[in-house]
């Protein structure tokens, strides 16, 4: 299996029909062409299923978009990690910056899903990133350190290997606008140095950091490329099969 991530965060887009057919498009290419990296697609709760079975036995992983912290109850609109379980789902989002800024969710919820992913045994991909004006009050490294330390320093070390962390600045975000390809890698060795510091050299070394933010077939090898990033969280560019698969292939085995 790849060290290389490609996951799709499709958002508040793509009924399950839609979803259904993009799925089976990207499952038909992949089939012919299976890409150097592992995949993963995040369709909205109500698509979920419907992309399960669009997707069929091409080894392409499922996961949710968000999940709640409690196991069942009165938590109305909400989804618990067992249920993104029994639709075949493998992974979850946790702390994507559309759920810190747009919905308010804080460093202590986060946590709380992070630890709740872990414990429905479900994969998380935990999401940093600083804002516009944390970026240039030169406070990036500082903001993203200390929301992975508040996600992940109550884990053991089993449970923190089983994490994938995604740097994604809050201003790259369908944006247009990127990191450039070193600042990427220099906030991908800060989170590093984080695992390191909560945990150990091991664990920081074989954790996968994923890089979101405006990622497009067109620079999709230079910022995979870099020292440090092991993949990429795509948005817009993965609501159709020819941005996902062009990013996907971008990646050189
Ligand atoms: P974008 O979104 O690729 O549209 O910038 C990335 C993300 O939010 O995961």
């Amino acid at each position: 299996m790849s060290r290389i991530i490609v996951a799709g965060n499709w958002k508040m887009n793509k009924t399950h029909e839609e979803g259904r057919e993009l799925a089976a498009t990207i499952a038909e290419a992949v089939r012919l062409h299976p890409p150097a990296c592992e995949l993963v697609l995040f369709p909205p709760f109500t698509a979920i299923q419907a992309v399960r079975e669009g997707i069929g036995d091409c080894p392409i992983r499922c996961g949710g978009q968000d999940l709640w912290y409690e196991t069942a109850g009165a938590f109305t609109g909400e989804i618990s990690g067992a249920m993104l379980k029994a639709l075949g789902c493998s992974c979850v989002l946790v702390g994507h910056s559309e759920r810190r800024h747009v919905i308010g969710e804080n460093d202590a919820l986060v946590a709380k899903k992070l630890r709740a992913a872990l414990d429905a045994g479900l994969q998380p991909i935990l999401c940093v990133g600083e804002t516009l004006e944390q970026r240039e009050a030169g406070h990036a490294g500082e903001i993203v350190a200390s929301q992975a330390t508040a996600a992940l320093e109550s884990l053991d070390d089993a449970a923190a290997r089983r994490v994938i962390l995604a740097y994604e600045p809050v201003w790259a975000i369908g944006t247009g606008k990127t990191a450039t390809p070193e600042d990427a890698a220099a906030m991908h060795a800060q989170l590093r140095s984080t695992l390191e510091r909560l945990f150990d050299a091991g664990i920081a070394g074989a954790a996968r950091i994923l890089y979101g933010g405006s990622v497009k077939p067109a620079n999709a090898a230079v910022l995979i490329g870099q020292p440090g990033v092991d993949g990429a969280l795509v948005g817009g560019a993965s609501l159709d099969a020819a941005g996902f698969l062009g990013i996907a292939n971008a990646v050189e085995s």
